[in-house]
């Protein structure tokens, strides 16, 4: 969990590959589905949502999600990134999993200061056939405009004008914070300084989760 632009895609990356298991990304099944456009009426109200700034509405959200965890590569494991983000969709996640005796063990907050995050929204670039997340001045790529990775296309997301950027910290903090108070209730909340570089906070996440005896 954490605001828009903290590294929560960054970090993911980091761990799936580290502990080889899928990411679940909600905020990457949306923009698939808006790219290829299918179901028509279905990407339509995913874009709205998206390009003012909104969160998706929880039904939809929790359906996508629960879709993708049952899906047979995620039975070993799985990086959940940017959901659950309502109390609700917290709620949805808890029950699904109790009816399959498995539960939501370990949840990480990462946390900056507000003018970090805007930079670093501000300098994002992502490749459009790898995924691979580029940043200006933190992580630039070799060759502007191309992934040093696979070559392709960089490009910047539809929802990072300034005030969409800023409209997206305000739901965030109106939607995601008491999901927070949530997970910290019952104990499962680790907060993370993310305002370090990219290796520290790496180093971190996986002291906590080798901490929690991840396999
Ligand atoms: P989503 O795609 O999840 O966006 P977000 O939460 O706004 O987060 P971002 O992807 O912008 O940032 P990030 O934290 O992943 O940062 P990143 O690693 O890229 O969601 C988009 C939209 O989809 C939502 O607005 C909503 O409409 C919808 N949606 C998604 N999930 C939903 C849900 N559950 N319910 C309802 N609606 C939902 O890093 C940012 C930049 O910083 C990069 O350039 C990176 O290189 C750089 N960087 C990262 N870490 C560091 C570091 N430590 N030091 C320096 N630079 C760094």
């Amino acid at each position: 969990m954490g605001p828009p632009g903290v590294g929560k895609g960054t970090q993911s990356r980091r761990m799936a590959k580290r502990y080889v298991v899928p990411i679940i990304a909600t905020g990457d099944m949306f923009r698939r589905i808006r790219e290829e456009a299918t179901p028509p009426e279905l990407a339509q109200e995913v874009r709205e949502y998206m390009d003012k700034g909104e969160y998706v509405p929880d039904d939809l959200t929790i359906k996508l999600a629960l879709d993708r965890l049952s899906q047979p590569d995620a039975r070993g494991g799985f990086v959940l990134d940017g959901f659950p983000r309502t109390v609700r969709q917290a709620e949805a996640l808890d029950e699904a999993f109790e009816s399959h005796g498995r539960c939501v063990g370990h949840v990480i907050l990462l946390r900056a200061p507000l003018d970090v995050v805007l930079k670093r929204l501000t300098g994002r670039w992502l490749c459009s056939r790898c995924a691979r997340v580029f940043n200006e001045s933190s992580n630039p790529p070799m060759m502007p405009g191309t992934c040093d990775t696979c070559g392709g296309e960089l490009y910047r997301r539809s929802d990072e004008t300034p005030e969409v950027q800023h409209h997206r910290l305000t739901v965030y903090e109106r939607q995601t914070a008491p999901v927070i108070a949530y997970y910290e209730s019952s104990n499962r909340l680790d907060s993370v300084d993310a305002e370090r570089s990219v290796d520290e906070v790496t180093t971190e996440l996986v002291a906590i989760l080798n901490d929690d005896k991840v396999e």
